[in-house]
């Protein structure tokens, strides 16, 4: 097992055997002290802080405060991935998020919520669909793209009518936004157009040296972005697929209905992100199913692939060729396979290979936002 369990960070991730029990035997602070300078340590530059008890989690929630309210840009978890956040109301540190991001001025960004009333204060209309959405799966892995306030500035919505707001379910993010009192402006903590972080270390890597701050939340439970709906239209649109998938929504929209294919209107690019090539590793990811490892092997040679440059991330037909560069066995569940993908493609660039093999995803509802990922990561 694994105490302390901050995902990303070894220092104090202590692998002690299956099923025991760790009793630490450093008093609290001693031992917070030493987890501090551990982190702090493997830093490119931004300071670390944990948030593994009470103690530090309060510590932690008044630096980020502190900073937000300063017009900085800090790195903080959510329960999907890792955001990227300023205060949503003050358009210069919004525009901070897109430099050091190296985000495309087009691209608007979701606004971060502690309850309804937040919510609402920064949206013009709050349809039946949105009531409906909100009631079920707040807080929660679900955008509602809304008409916006007039609080909410155009550094913000790249220059549109609408925003995108969330109200995540992490309590790290919650407890910084109720202290701060205003929404937070949060794209994923990555530099454009690569892979989403879902623990502190992938934040480290890409974006340690430009930011002050990198909140360790934890593993992102869920693991990958949000469902992207919009709600100005009726039925409201699937902008972007996420773990809360159509038939959900469907079961709490009920008559008001649903549109799954933005892609069909010609023109209307209505979320920016969702450009074809988006979430890529630095590997060129194939998606391809085999039965055996002849069959495998075939494949990479076809494809040109040499076995010791190419990563295998399998489910059901796991290889056991002997000259492949790695082989990662990932759950058989669409929430579990989720929560690792990010975290695979990471490990997978961070061990320098050049393909990364992915076996053909399972069919079903719940698969499609995983669908939709790998796709775009294949490019
Ligand atoms: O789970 C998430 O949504 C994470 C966490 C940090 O909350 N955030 C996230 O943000 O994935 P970002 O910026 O990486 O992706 C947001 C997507 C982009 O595709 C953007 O174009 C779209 O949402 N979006 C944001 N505001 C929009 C708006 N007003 N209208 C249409 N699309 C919007
Ligand atoms: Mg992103």
């Amino acid at each position: 097992m694994t105490a302390h369990g901050r995902a990303g960070d070894d220092a104090v991730n202590f692998d002690v055997g299956k099923d025991q029990r760790v009793d630490f035997f450093l008093p609290t602070a001693a031992w917070e002290r030493q987890i501090v300078g551990v982190t702090s340590r493997k830093s490119n530059g931004a300071e670390i802080l944990p948030t593994h008890t009470a103690a530090l989690f309060n510590a932690a929630v008044e630096r980020a405060a502190e900073l937000l309210r300063a017009g900085e840009v800090v790195a903080l978890p959510t329960e999907t991935v890792y955001g990227l956040a300023a205060n949503a109301l003050d358009p210069a540190a919004v525009a901070r998020i897109f430099e050091v991001k190296g985000r495309p001025s087009h691209n608007p960004i979701i606004i971060h919520v502690s309850d309804l009333a937040m919510a609402r204060e920064f949206v013009a209309d709050w349809p039946v669909a949105a009531e409906k959405l909100a009631q079920s799966f707040w807080p929660g892995p679900l955008t509602l793209v809304l008409p916006r306030a007039a609080g909410i500035s155009d550094s913000v919505t790249a220059g549109g009518p609408t925003v995108g707001v969330r109200w995540p379910s992490h309590p790290f993010m919650q407890a910084v936004i109720r202290r701060c009192g205003f929404p937070l402006a949060a794209p994923s903590a990555n530099p454009s157009n690569s892979i989403s972080p879902t623990n502190a270390a992938h934040v480290n890597e890409t974006l340690g040296a430009r930011i002050k701050l990198i909140v360790d939340g934890g593993q992102s439970q869920v693991g990958i972005e949000s469902t992207v709906l919009d709600v100005t239209s009726c039925p409201p649109t699937v902008l972007r697929p996420g773990m809360i998938h159509a038939e959900s929504l469907l079961a709490a929209l009920g008559e008001i209905g649903l549109r799954t294919s933005a892609g069909a209107e010609p023109g209307a690019l209505k979320s920016p992100g969702q450009l074809k090539k988006h979430y890529s590793p630095k590997a060129r990811l194939v998606i391809m199913s085999w039965n055996d490892d002849a069959e495998l092997a075939s494949r990479l040679g076809a494809l040109g692939a040499s076995p010791a440059q190419t990563q295998v991330i399998a489910y059901s037909h796991i290889p056991s060729m002997s000259d492949l560069g790695g082989v990662s066995v990932i759950p058989h569940d669409a929430e579990a396979y989720a929560r690792a993908l990010y975290a695979e493609l990471h490990r997978c660039d961070a061990e320098g290979a050049l393909w990364i093999v992915v076996e053909t995803l399972p069919e079903g509802s719940e698969w499609q936002a995983i669908a939709d990922r790998l796709r775009r990561a294949a490019g």
